[in-house]
């Protein structure tokens, strides 16, 4: 079975071709850096534009790179929230038109569900019904949390972000740094070797459980905007430029007060299940990798990690999700209107 993704919530045009789940026959990414660069953030209406331009030359290199052409896919997916509405506007109506024009399934998948499945899509690891029930993390520029994966289609929040999602955390502190966008990359480059316990910052915890939406654990929750805080009120304190001989140390001490927060959540959201499942762009970071890897090797755990080409926005992963049961279709997924605010456990 053959299936074409789509992916366009926020400033990547992607388009993949993936055959039964895990197999990635194209993987086309154009990022739009260039756009947004300039504003040091991603401008939702360029962002929208620049998919409508690109998304047909991309959709044409994914089948040139699969070696396929339009009779071999079987169906078309794509995402439907959340992200950007303009954006998310482009890549759903490219594929119900594709559906509707090839008369295969069309299907609408939720983005988070899709950074969660990225990690199958490596051949060889095993298949997604067999490795769960397991503990998810998703870690983005847009999102921060941990779900109890069940199986496909049935999944329960434990715990999220309250306010800036750790990838937010990065390139806030990137900017104060006066470092480029997105600074996640950035620092994670200039933290290696450095003292991270040069200085310490504060880990956000939730310890009040009223203004959380029900159900959720305050222990599992993020708050990422005081450790953003601490950074600008001690840059204040002690201006400082890249030529500073603690620069890196601060950055690197910035650094782990993020990878602290997740890991530790990530431990004790666990319980007792013996896998735990990473996707999402700041899952690129080196140190979030290596602290998870020690994680797992302590409790002896599973650990599956995305793959670099995997952890940021891309659409083998809606494809792959699509490829395994998830998300809607049949006349629903016709009915569906982009969905910016579409929470991690619907659809
Ligand atoms: O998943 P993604 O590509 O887009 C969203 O859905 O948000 O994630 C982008 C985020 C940005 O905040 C970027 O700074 C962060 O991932 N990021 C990193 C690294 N590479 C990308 N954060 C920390 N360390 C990295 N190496
Ligand atoms: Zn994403």
């Amino acid at each position: 079975m053959i299936t074409l993704g789509v992916e366009t919530s926020c400033d990547e045009t992607a388009v993949a071709v993936v055959q039964d789940g895990c197999h990635v026959l194209a993987n086309v990414v154009l990022d739009q850096a260039d756009v947004h660069g300039p504003y040091g953030g991603v401008v939702p209406e360029l962002a929208s534009r620049r998919h409508s331009e690109r998304l047909p030359q991309a959709v044409t290199r994914a089948l040139r790179e699969a070696a396929i052409d339009w009779s071999a896919v079987d169906r078309v997916a794509a995402t439907y929230g959340p992200g950007l509405a303009s954006s998310l506007l482009v890549g759903l109506s490219l594929a119900k038109g594709l559906a509707l024009r090839l008369g295969k399934p069309l299907v609408a998948i939720n983005h988070l569900q899709a950074h969660m499945y990225s990690p199958f899509l490596t051949a060889g690891v095993l298949p997604v019904t067999a490795a769960a029930p397991f503990l998810a993390l998703v870690i983005s520029g847009g999102h921060t949390c941990l779900v109890r994966w069940e199986s496909v289609g049935r999944y329960r929040l434990l715990g999220e972000t309250l306010d800036d999602a750790a990838g937010e955390a990065f390139d806030k502190g990137a900017k104060l740094l006066g470092l480029g966008y997105p600074g996640g990359p950035e620092i994670d480059r200039l933290a290696r070797e450095r003292d991270r316990a040069f200085m310490t910052f504060p880990q956000g915890q939730v310890r009040n459980s009223r203004f959380l939406p029900e159900g959720l654990d305050p222990r599992l929750c993020f708050s990422f905007s005081g450790v953003k805080t601490a950074l600008r009120y001690q840059l204040q304190a002690v201006p400082m430029t890249s030529e500073h001989p603690r620069f890196r140390d601060v950055i690197a001490s910035y650094q782990e007060a993020i990878v602290d927060a997740v890991v530790t959540r990530c431990a004790l959201a666990l319980g007792d299940l013996p896998r735990l499942v990473v996707g999402g762009g700041v899952s690129l970071n080196s140190r979030l990798r290596e602290r998870l890897r020690e994680l797992a090797t302590r409790l002896g755990i599973d650990l599956l990690l995305a793959e670099p080409a995997y952890c940021g926005d891309n659409a083998a992963m809606i494809a792959g999700l699509a490829a395994a049961g998830g998300g809607i279709t049949g006349p629903a997924a016709y009915a569906l209107d982009a969905t910016p605010s579409l929470s991690v456990c619907s659809g």
